[in-house]
């Protein structure tokens, strides 16, 4: 409708109106499926602020959807329709593999065309709003929501900030688009020792040069919506920051959208010790411009009272009820509160064979290969393999945040590798995935009986691991499918211990004394550290949870359909206790190599290296390559210059490859200091084998900008270095000098 008359619908809005649209609450309170993981608290809030509640969190399904907004419209005094908003992190039934192995591709383009898809099955069936993209910088595996994150790095995620949003809102105008919801505003990576929900703390020009960038390429790709984290930041908790959320996000930034809460988080105010009541927690969330409360009773039992008592200005609820308003209209919701979904167009759109050509494809390029001794990948077609481990026959390849997604969709990796190797494929399940019942209990989903299930007795754990030996004695090659279980990372999924479980390792012993060829694909959420392992296997692939088409992708790479080219966005640590550890890391002034003191007196550890097992940037692919010829086209660079690095790319061995070049720069000195290496391009390559292409970066001095603890930008004179290579730890090096 035209803006006078939306403006005049808000003057004709009772407060109490106003204030329903404000609140948003789960499935339950409308009698829908409701699939929300968050703390199922009761709110306490009459049926009349129910009624008049603006939006509803992860009610999906086009019937579903339809029936609510039925029913909410017919009980509104001026019929407003409602907002469906779901956790649609990376895919909705077509699941693409978790943002962390989206990260490992390196192809936003490729990402953006998964959100196109996970935005045109999640409006078919009715929702208008993705959480996502989540984009959190992420340096510690023990925080189990790394796994939403596409990694460690601020350039790479803001390079897939921009595709999600994108790939979410592209085909908003035609009705099977999503409005995208980055999250979490802000730092929420940062969280402590990894604990979940735990206290973030770091300086300014930290939080501006590493952790800011990629909410705000959301922001400017055009993200209707951002969500507050649950977290405090330097602390004041970010829900009810007025300086991030308003003087940064809204006034410095120019974002105009709709800030949401996250689940209960205005409520949480308080027991961060930053509000006193509900009271004082509304008024300090809507002060701070948040618009919508999600799942908590603040806003809907107490903002009317500060109107009222005259503590709170009425315009501050106008401009909030303004702003929902404006996404509602701009989503055409008052001439169509179904934007045309229908059932039909729901069974249509889910899990079409293009779709799922795109999760196999992104799936492909997930995969990082991180060992393969003696080349003993590929595989080949007539060798007898023996398909072992929890996820060998396991369909919940989804991960975590799949919540709408169905495991039975999704191709196990038995079903992948047996299309190819038909009966020279036996499997076995050799053991539990989890047996510690206290880690079971501790998920927190599962009754004890249930846990009593889900462990086997000794006896049948020694039979498993009996029958997972003979079938691996008549096989030319072991495929071990080993790691953690969905609920063990994403939300609530902080870990202490990042090594595979006793009972895996146990496995992986009794096999390696086979003699047989091993492969090992871990299946998890987060890096692990897989030290213990690697003299006891012969190759290595992380497979992340792969999603619907894990089992066809993992297949594809084990044979050689594809040849891997996934590189880590996250660095996998040599030990947990190395942790927070990641590339873009300082120098220190007793760095381990370079200093100026010798032996214990530098930045070291007494008992582990302080390099990762498998650092940033990090992947193999079957045959082999040669960079070289690295050369700049000059060693001088101005404000108004550019600088061209060039180097040659050669395939070296007998396979098609696809090259992640990457370009690094290190600013040597600057009056704040900077990390040793700074991701600041990156150009995918394919390079037939035999061949050997040129590979090209363009430097301008605005990309080495720096931040200080004023959050002010700075771009110093003097020296830098280039690096480009395979990964962060792989690089060839040039100089050059900025000046005037
Ligand atoms: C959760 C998460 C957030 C999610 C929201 C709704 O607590 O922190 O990422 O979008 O609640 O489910």
């Amino acid at each position: 409708m035209k803006q006078e008359k939306l403006r005049k619908l808000l003057n004709d809005m009772s407060l109490e109106e106003k204030i329903g649209q404000l609140v948003q609450l789960s499935g339950e309170f409308y009698k829908a499926n409701d699939i929300s993981l968050g703390p199922q608290q009761k709110l306490g809030i009459t049926q009349k602020i129910v009624d008049l509640s603006g939006s509803v969190l992860n009610v999906t399904g086009a019937k579903a959807t339809k029936e609510v907004q039925d029913h909410q419209m017919s009980v509104q005094p001026h019929h407003i329709p409602m907002l469906f908003m779901a956790d649609i992190i990376y895919g909705y039934k077509t699941v693409f593999p978790i943002p962390l192995g989206l990260g490992a591709t390196w192809d936003p383009e490729l990402v953006r065309k998964g959100f196109n898809i996970a935005a045109d099955e999640g409006s078919a069936a009715g929702n208008h709003v993705s959480f996502a993209p989540m984009v959190d910088v992420v340096h510690d595996a023990r925080w189990g929501r790394v796994l939403e994150s596409p990694g460690e790095d601020p350039y790479l995620n803001s390079v897939f900030a921009k595709s999600m949003v994108e790939g979410f809102q592209d085909k908003l105008k035609d009705g099977a688009g999503q409005v995208a919801c980055v999250k979490h505003f802000a730092g929420y990576g940062g969280v402590e020792a990894g604990r979940e929900y735990n206290t973030v703390d770091m300086s300014i020009s930290n939080l501006y040069q590493n952790y800011l960038p990629p909410y705000k390429a959301a922001v400017d790709a055009g993200s209707k919506m951002v969500m507050s984290s649950l977290t405090s930041l330097n602390g004041v908790p970010t829900t009810g920051d007025k300086w991030l959320l308003d003087d940064v996000l809204r006034k410095a930034w120019g974002f105009n959208g709709l800030i949401i809460s996250d689940y209960a988080s205005i409520y949480e105010l308080i027991k961060h010790g930053f509000a006193k009541d509900e009271t004082d927690a509304a008024h300090k969330a809507l002060n701070a411009t948040v618009d919508i409360d999600m799942k908590s009773p603040c806003y809907a039992k107490r903002l009317q009272e500060l109107v009222t008592d005259g503590k709170l200005d009425e315009t501050k609820i106008d401009e909030a009820t303004w702003r929902v308003l404006l996404l509602k209209n701009e989503l055409g919701l008052f001439e169509d509160p179904y934007r045309s979904v229908s059932e039909e167009r729901e069974a249509k759109s889910i899990l079409s064979d293009s779709k799922r050509k795109v999760a196999r494809e992104l799936a492909d390029k997930a995969l990082v290969l991180l060992q393969n001794k003696n080349g003993i990948l590929p595989l080949k077609k007539d060798e007898k393999i023996a398909l072992i481990g929890p996820y060998a026959n396991e369909k919940l390849l989804l991960g975590m945040w799949a919540v709408h997604g169905d495991p039975n969709t999704s191709v196990t990796i038995a079903e992948g590798i047996k299309e190819i190797a038909g009966d020279n494929l036996k499997t076995a399940k050799g053991t539990d995935l989890i047996r510690d019942a206290h880690l079971l209990k501790e998920i927190g989903y599962f009754t004890d009986e249930e846990i009593d299930k889900m462990i086997s007795s000794e006896k049948v754990e020694q039979k498993n691991n009996d029958e997972a030996v003979k079938i691996a004695q008549t096989a030319d090659t072991i495929v071990l499918t080993l790691g953690e279980s969905t609920l063990e990372a994403g939300e609530a999924g902080a870990k202490t211990k990042l090594t595979l479980p006793e009972n895996q390792l146990h496995l992986i012993d009794r096999l390696s004394k086979l003699g047989k060829k091993i492969v090992l694909i871990t299946i998890s959420g987060r890096p692990l550290v897989l030290t213990n392992v690697v003299d006891k296997v012969d190759a290595i692939i992380e497979a992340w949870f792969p999603g619907t088409e894990g089992g066809h992708a993992i297949a594809d790479i084990l044979y050689g359909k594809v040849n891997p080219s996934g590189r880590l966005t996250m660095t996998f640590p040599y030990a947990v206790g190395q942790e927070p550890i990641y590339y873009n890391h300082l120098s220190t002034g007793r760095p381990q190599v370079g200093s100026q003191h010798v032996g214990r007196f530098v930045s070291k550890y007494l008992d582990a290296p302080v390099t990762p097992l498998y650092p940033f940037g990090y992947g193999l692919s079957y045959g082999s390559s040669e960079y070289k010829d690295l050369k700049l086209s000059s060693h001088k660079l101005t404000r108004n210059s550019s600088i061209k690095v060039k180097l040659t790319v050669k395939n070296t061995g007998g396979y098609d490859r696809r090259e992640i070049v990457q370009l690094y720069i290190h600013d040597q000195v600057a009056s704040i200091v900077q990390p040793v290496k700074r991701l600041i391009d990156f150009k995918a390559v394919k390079v037939p084998r035999g061949q050997t292409k040129e590979v090209e970066f363009e430097i301008k001095a605005s990309e080495l900008t720096f931040y200080d603890n004023l959050g002010r930008d700075y771009l110093e004179n003097g020296d830098f270095d280039v690096f480009v290579g395979k990964s962060s730890a792989d690089c060839l090096k040039e100089t050059f000098e900025l000046s005037e």
